[in-house]
């Protein structure tokens, strides 16, 4: 197990950095090839632990994947829905939550028997969320500890029953595995969602051709039959961005330009707390591919100050909240997030882990229910942070280190390349030299 040892960072940011690729647009792409028939080209495709664990599951159903991780594609052939076959043995999901929960919606209709894992962490996070409305939907299905728990089994029928379902939790995850188990129903379906939640998975099934329609957060899915393969281009990951946004806004004198960022609304609630934060950036060049927007950002050093994160704006940044706590710490004000429960449910407990961490950094926050409360400015004193394994932790409590006054530890670290393998490496271009990534003694 490695850690890092970040010391003060002491330059400014300038200069240009290509936005490391997209894992949420990536898992879908590759899923929906894996639905397809024919060839999918991807480009752009993160080649991220996560996303490796999406390709090893739909090459257990048959599907034949192609990589090229120096040019950032992947090539996926197919014969499309109802070729798809029962793996032959139990599938692993790793770390990622997408994985899991979009191959149980996939898993449900093919027709024989899937069974799904994953590491330590997955293995506490919470499925009855994807169960119960696959049962409704007359799908044999069922998990550990009374169906909440990973390993899940499915007993695919080769379709589903058209479903009515009203979303809970405002879960892409949880919308987007029972949008695929509809791709098998016998007749139209439709899922309610209470709160706006990222529509990548409407957005690209709409492109390839699949009868969506969304009205007022209600969303309709007609079968298709098949889909006919097709090509992407995917944007970068604002989930990464975010973490050289915050070094750029919190560094004085420093400007940076991260380019071909994804800016689907859905996913860039992070960018309108920002504003209200008084951060600086400006979106150049916006253009829209496969419905999905996207564009550079020039983010430059800003005078922040506190801000209130409502609930209904949670689901829009569900996962910069961790980083969005270190940058409230160097705000001016009480920071005060609200509603945002689910985060307890991800890796770790990142609410726990975020609060753990800051307190550690000598910064006076405290831990809610269903948030956190933050008093800024702070500046960050020397000590241990807990990663808890957990990818987007580590990377936030590394860009603490660097906003610190004296040298942080963060321990357990090689979580990071579930979502960004170039982390260390993009550091090391923006000239940052004072993160140390080495074995824990
Ligand atoms: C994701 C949705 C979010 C997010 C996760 C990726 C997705 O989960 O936290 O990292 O790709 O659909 P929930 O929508 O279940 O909160």
């Amino acid at each position: 197990m490695r850690r890092a040892l970040v010391l003060p960072f002491r330059g400014t940011l300038q200069g240009t950095i290509l936005c490391p690729r997209d894992k949420s647009l990536s898992h879908r792409a590759a899923f929906i090839g894996a639905l397809s028939e024919g060839e999918t080209h991807i480009s752009g495709f993160s080649f991220c632990r996560d996303c490796l664990a999406t390709l090893s599951c739909i090459r257990a159903l048959g599907v034949e994947v192609h990589t090229f991780p120096e040019e950032g594609k992947v090539v996926i052939r197919s014969g499309g829905l109802f070729a798809l076959r029962e793996p032959e043995d139990v599938l692993n999901a790793e770390n990622s939550g997408t994985t899991i929960r979009f191959m149980a919606g996939i898993a449900s209709g093919i027709r024989g028997l899937t069974v799904l894992t994953g590491d330590e962490s997955l293995r506490r996070r919470p499925m009855r969320r994807v169960i119960e409305p696959l049962r409704k939907a007359g799908v044999e299905i069922g998990g550990r500890g009374g169906d909440r728990f990973p390993p899940l089994f499915i007993r695919g029928k080769g379709s589903v029953l058209p479903f009515h379902h009203v979303l809970e939790v405002p879960s892409a995850q949880v919308k987007s595995a029972l949008l695929f188990a509809a791709l098998w129903g016998e007749g139209k379906s439709t899922i309610v969602e209470p709160l706006p939640s990222r529509n990548h998975t409407e957005n690209m099934l709409r492109y390839v051709g699949v009868p969506l329609h969304e009205d007022h957060g209600v969303i309709t899915i007609e079968p298709p039959g098949s889909i006919s393969a097709s090509s992407f281009d995917l944007p970068g990951d604002i989930s990464s961005a975010a973490f050289l946004m915050a070094l750029a806004l919190c560094i004085p004198g420093s400007s940076l330009l991260i380019q071909d960022v994804g800016l689907n609304p859905t996913r860039a609630g992070f960018l309108r707390c920002l504003e209200r934060m008084g951060g600086r950036y400006r979106v150049l060049g916006r253009r829209k591919t496969f419905g999905e927007e996207r564009g550079d950002i020039l983010v430059e050093h800003s005078e922040l100050v506190a801000t209130s994160v409502e609930p209904e704006e949670i689901p829009l940044l569900i996962d910069e909240i961790p980083i969005l706590a270190v940058i409230a710490a160097k705000a001016r004000g009480t920071t005060v997030i609200s509603g945002a429960q689910e985060l307890r449910v991800k890796e770790s407990d990142r609410l726990f882990a975020i609060a753990r961490g800051l307190q550690s950094l000598g910064v006076n926050v405290g831990e809610k229910e269903d948030g956190l409360i933050i008093r800024g400015p702070c500046a960050f004193r020397g000590g241990t942070v807990q990663s808890f394994g957990d990818h987007r932790i580590a990377m936030s409590f590394i860009i603490a280190g660097l906003l610190g006054e004296e040298n942080v530890v963060v321990e357990d670290v090689d979580c990071v390349d579930v979502s960004y393998p170039s982390f260390f490496t993009d550091l090391g271009k923006l000239g940052i030299q004072s993160v140390t990534v080495e074995e824990a003694r």
